[in-house]
């Protein structure tokens, strides 16, 4: 039997259709950035399809189970035992029924492990249940990460090897699998190449437009269509869809999504009594237990070094009304004009980044004591953050900006030792110039060694903070998904701004 269901209009106006039968065989892979229509599309695709197939669907926000009212899928929680899960996916294939499974609300490793046991239960049902189901997971690069994350080993394997079985070996068991993911580079590669359809959205990062083109067997140039698509528009390739990459436009759907794109909304007249709304407390505020803070751990020998170095140590302190002179009163801001001004002394030193962050605080320890600034000095850490922050060079308009914010946050998520070269990567980034070269980059780690700079790099890149690929020339550019930002092309043996040379290795 040939269905074609109706996925919108292409190019020239005629409808575009799916074909439902063929899908079952083939599979779908959808991609596309934060906001491109994945989820209306796969929304559209289900409400066509619903007369025609059994679906499934893994839902981590929750979105889908508004299909529930107009189209009779039942809503499986994801809190539940790994082995009720499977009992119920196992059902579910038995009495062809429908089903969304919500992950909203657990925990990332939490949502894996529940997919896993829900595919896998589909997975294992008996022969005789062996009718097609089109299984759709939406942000399928949470099942199917490209590399190991935050999460254990062990609920990585499971969900991975869930999906792989779900892509390469569901089509026999009647399981046809539909990916959508916003990072193709994020998926695991085995998973994306069972798919032999394609929907292909806006795509930002260079790095998943090229792996897209490798995927549709186009060269890279034709890819950068991918880059200018609207919302709700795509490219359909594959043997359900058509022969050519095809432009097509998603149509409307007929539910609702429960979370849409942020609107403005005016804000509301604030009433007068504003503080005592706030600052009044809620009765219940009482009865929650009261959260302990753990006994502090051992003083590191920094903290102790620092508090020696105090100007005015604390228990020797003279009181002022025992009628002594007292310390010399200082405002904040001439405090902290005085104590960059001691940061920048340091760091303007050339030799500076090639002496390691402790001897450089405490030389920064003693020169505050010398120049009498009161007041406790900051800790180490907070050292290395300042002294990153200073050598990434940032300037004030960027360093007020939101993806700067962006990128501090994500740095404090890399070793102290490393946000120097992270700092200095991520403004490039942020402000669009060449990607340093190793020599910049073996500088701002404190060393002379290329190519440990390119282990730095590799390091960055498995922790999956930013994706490094080359352009035609083979200049290097450094990407940060999160930040949605990217270098521009730099020749990584380039010799350092400053003239200081790499030891070549
Ligand atoms: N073809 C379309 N027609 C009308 N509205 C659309 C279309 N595609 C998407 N939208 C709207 O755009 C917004 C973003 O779409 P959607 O949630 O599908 O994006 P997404 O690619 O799934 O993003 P994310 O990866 O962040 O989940 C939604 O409010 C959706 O209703
Ligand atoms: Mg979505």
């Amino acid at each position: 039997m040939q269905v074609g269901i109706d996925m919108g209009s292409a190019s020239g106006g005629n409808p575009a259709t799916l074909d439902i039968e063929e899908l079952l065989a083939t599979r779908l892979l959808v991609q596309g950035n934060s906001g491109s229509g994945k989820s209306h599309l796969l929304r559209r695709l289900l409400e066509q399809s619903a007369p025609w197939v059994q679906q499934v669907i893994i839902d981590p926000e929750g979105d889908f189970v508004t299909l529930s009212d107009k189209f009779g899928h039942v809503v499986v929680d994801g809190e539940r035992t790994e082995a009720e899960l499977a009992g119920i996916a196992n059902r579910i294939r038995q009495h062809r029924v429908s089903c969304v499974l919500t992950l909203e609300g657990l925990e990332i490793e939490q949502q894996m492990r529940a997919a896993a046991a829900f595919l896998n239960g589909m997975f294992d049902a008996d022969r005789e249940f062996w009718y097609p189901v089109l299984v759709v997971v939406d942000e399928a690069q949470m099942f199917a990460p490209s590399v190991a994350g935050e999460v254990s080993d062990d609920a990585r394997k499971m969900s991975l090897g869930a999906m792989t079985n779900l892509m390469c070996r569901g089509r026999k068991r009647g399981l046809a699998g539909v990916i959508a993911t916003q990072r193709l580079a994020k998926l695991a590669k085995n998973v994306a190449a069972e798919a032999s359809n394609f929907l292909m959205g806006r795509t930002f990062l260079d790095i998943d437009m090229a792996r897209a083109a490798d995927l549709l067997g186009m060269d890279r140039r034709q890819a950068e269509m991918f880059r200018d698509l609207k919302r709700g528009n795509f490219v359909a390739l594959g043997p359900a869809l058509s022969r050519r990459p095809l432009p097509i436009q998603i149509g409307n759907v007929e539910t609702s999504a429960r979370s849409s794109s942020p609107k403005l909304m005016p804000l509301p007249d604030s009433p007068q009594d504003v503080e005592d709304l706030i600052f009044t407390p809620d009765p219940e505020e009482f009865q929650r237990p009261i959260v302990r803070r753990a006994a502090p751990a051992p003083r590191p020998t920094t903290d102790i070094l620092a508090e020696l170095s105090r100007s005015a140590p604390a228990a020797t302190a003279p009181q002022p009304t025992e009628g002594r002179a007292s310390q010399p009163e200082m405002s904040a801001e001439d405090r902290e004009e005085r104590v960059s001004a001691v940061l920048s002394e340091i760091l303007d030193d050339p030799g500076s980044g090639f002496r390691t962050d402790s001897v450089l605080y405490q030389e920064f320890l003693v020169r505050l004591r010398m120049r009498r600034v009161p007041g406790s000095p900051m800790s180490l850490p907070e050292f290395r953050r300042r002294v990153a922050v200073s050598r990434s060079g940032v300037d004030p308009e960027t360093a007020g900006t939101e993806a700067w914010a962006t990128a501090l946050s994500l740095s404090s998520g890399v070793t102290d030792d490393l946000q120097g070269v992270f700092l200095m990567l991520a403004k490039a980034a942020v402000c669009g110039e060449p990607c340093p070269s190793d020599a910049r980059i073996a500088r701002a780690y404190g060393t002379h060694s290329a190519r440990r700079a390119r282990r730095l790099l590799g390091y960055f890149e498995e922790q999956g903070t930013v994706v490094v690929h080359t352009d035609f020339s083979g200049k290097r550019i450094v990407a940060f998904p999160d930040i949605n930002c990217q270098t521009a092309p730099g020749d990584a043996n380039a010799p350092d701004v400053d003239g200081v040379q790499s030891a070549a290795e």
